[in-house]
């Protein structure tokens, strides 16, 4: 992840330079106090008598040393925040754009919830690291290291604290931090869970209250929040025994220092203002080392965050392009054809969905396909679009293998009305204008008309333009699926696919719809996938699938005659 900071190199290198400034102010401060209790006070080179014009003088400096290490502070919070988010922004981007190329199995597999969080809060994490490494490390760096050698350029002899007294807060140091830092692995997977019941619950509200599973609902989260906050406290309680503890370490040493210097005043080796200002520098020393503590905790999250990222980011999809554009050699547009393909999804072993299933769809064909539910229609027409690919055997379009297609190419030559239609949270027009956004209303309306889609859309006060709920919840579940549908065939695409789509219109309107689209696109191959026999007894051809096979194939005459399972489910749907 360094290469997204290469853009941003001279902030990256700026904010830390702008620090050392506002560092080195601070480290001249004790100093110059020094010289106005020494001299300007005590007048220990005057005889005891104290210069106050000195006094003047060097406070005027000090003030002008402060304004410019504040002015040193505000370049280097500007520089480090420029850098950090902009750096953060670059990856958010590149992040979404992998995950929007990852296969159906490769999403599934990292969870939705997971996904956000990533995008989100492991990003914010991984800025906040970047921005404290940029300035909070330097910053504790200079002054633990400034304030050691203006330490000992005082008085060689205030050394024997810091020797003394750093290794036991080196000490502490690393036994806080090897506790905590496993926690924060652990901390980002439980707000992965917690997210994951979130989601799950805000965008499945209805079933929830429709079987009154609040409070289930509200125990899982509980739950999850409960884990969550156990060890954020952990992490809290472990670090609140550590205040402390650095506290009686730091008086320590300030108590040292001063007897120390008391020693050094009395054998007139050094003076009264060195010795505060070495008890200055000790405390500043210190507290850089307990700031450490603090940074390394932003440290661990923001490393334990950017592991997560960069698993997204070096995810290669598992569905890749082919080189093939599309522009086929022959005429033939519209043909899809199964050879002895067999299918079992990622992750479930040998478990096959599809199996030796053979099959050719003709350009311009309408084929139904029916068959018990769970038996695999959804499965095998996913792996025309490649949303998954066949385990075994070829799918070919158009005479080629769809993995020699590039992926815009393939799905640019078909058009998938899913089995649960997504609607976007945007107006009826942009939601059916989807599948062609160069498309002008009258193709848009005509589109809505062949879907049987334009009477209900003509009926709502703003038409085209009524704004649609979040997941189309504003819509009735016969109306989503018309809008899905005249998506779908404004694309105008050479394969249309319909999974269950017209599950939800009454007979009469579906039959229309079928009617109508025979008639306006007579060269499209139609793929319908259906429950009910009326809704496909009109195909060229009604394959049957039993049990991811193949059982029969044929029109509704061959079949009637042909096919035993056939005519079970005409008798079980039809037969008075
Ligand atoms: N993403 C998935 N991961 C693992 N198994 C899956 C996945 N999707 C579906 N399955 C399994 O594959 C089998 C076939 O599912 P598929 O969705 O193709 O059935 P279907 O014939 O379309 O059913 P329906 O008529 O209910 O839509 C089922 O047993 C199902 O549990
Ligand atoms: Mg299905």
């Amino acid at each position: 992840m360094i290469k997204y900071l290469r853009k941003y190199w001279l902030f990256f290198i700026l904010a830390p330079l702008f620090m050392l400034g506002e560092v080195s102010m601070d480290l001249l401060q004790p100093r110059l106090m020094g010289t106005i209790v020494d001299e300007g006070v005590l007048g220990l080179s005057n005889g005891g008598v104290g210069d106050m014009s000195l006094v003047i003088h060097t406070g005027l400096r000090m003030i002008c040393l402060v304004l410019f290490g504040c002015c040193c502070g505000i370049m280097s919070g500007v520089f480090a925040n420029l850098c950090s988010q902009n750096y953060g922004n670059d990856i958010r981007k590149d992040a979404f754009r992998r995950i929007m190329a990852l296969s159906f199995e490769q999403t599934d597999r990292f969870s939705t919830g997971s996904l956000i969080t990533r995008v989100t809060n492991d990003i914010t994490q991984v800025q906040n690291l970047l921005s404290q490494c940029v300035r909070g490390f330097v910053r504790t760096f200079l002054l633990f290291a400034g304030g050691i050698v203006c330490m000992l350029t005082l008085h060689l002899s205030f050394g024997i604290v810091v020797v003394c007294v750093l290794p036991l807060i080196v000490l502490c140091v690393i036994f806080f931090i090897a506790k905590t830092n496993p926690m924060f692995t652990v901390l980002q997977d439980r707000l992965d869970r917690l997210n994951n019941v979130m989601q799950e619950n805000v965008s499945g509200i209805r079933v929830v209250k429709a079987y009154v599973k609040e409070d289930y609902e509200k125990e899982r989260f509980g739950r999850a929040n409960d884990d969550l906050v156990g060890t954020q406290l952990d992490v809290l309680l472990l670090l609140s025994y550590m205040t402390p503890i650095m506290n009686i370490l730091l008086n320590v040493s300030v108590v040292a220092v001063i007897k120390v210097g008391a020693i050094q005043v009395g054998a007139g080796h050094t003076t009264p203002g060195d010795v505060m200002a070495a008890v200055t520098y000790i405390s500043q020393i210190l507290n850089a080392v307990m700031r450490m503590t603090m940074i390394f905790q932003t440290v661990s999250r923001g490393v334990a965050s950017g592991r997560r990222i960069k698993e997204v980011l070096d995810c290669d999809p598992s569905i890749t392009d082919g080189t093939f554009d599309g522009e086929t050699e022959t005429s033939v547009k519209g043909k899809v054809e199964f050879r002895d393909v067999s299918f079992a999804y990622p992750g479930m072993g040998t478990e096959k969905v599809i199996e030796h299933f053979d099959l050719t769809i003709q350009p311009g064909e309408t084929l139904g396909i029916l068959g018990a539910t769970g038996c695999g229609k959804s499965s095998l027409v996913n792996l025309i679009p490649r949303f998954y690919d066949a385990t075994d055997g070829q799918v070919l379009v158009d005479d080629r293998d769809v993995r020699e297609y590039t992926l815009s190419a393939l799905r640019g030559k078909i058009a998938v009305a899913l089995q649960k239609s997504e609607i976007f949270s945007t107006s009826i027009r942009e939601n059916i204008a989807w599948g062609d956004t160069s498309a002008d209303d009258g193709q848009i309306r005509h589109a809505a008309g062949t879907a049987q889609a334009l009477e209900f859309i003509d009926r709502k006060e703003e038409g085209l333009d009524t704004q649609v709920a979040q997941g189309g919840h504003s819509l009735s579940g016969g109306q989503k699926q018309r809008v899905a549908i005249a998506r779908a065939i404004l694309k105008n695409a050479e394969i249309l696919i319909f999974d269950d789509t017209t599950s939800a219109l009454d007979l009469k309107t579906e039959a229309e719809l079928y009617q109508k689209l025979q008639k306006e696109y007579p060269d499209t191959t139609k793929i319908i996938i259906a429950q009910r026999i009326a809704s496909v007894k009109d195909a060229d051809r009604i394959a049957v699938i039993e049990n991811g096979r193949l059982a029969a194939c044929g029109s509704h005459a061959q079949l009637m005659e042909s096919s035993g399972i056939y005519r079970d489910i005409y008798d079980s749907q039809l037969k008075k």
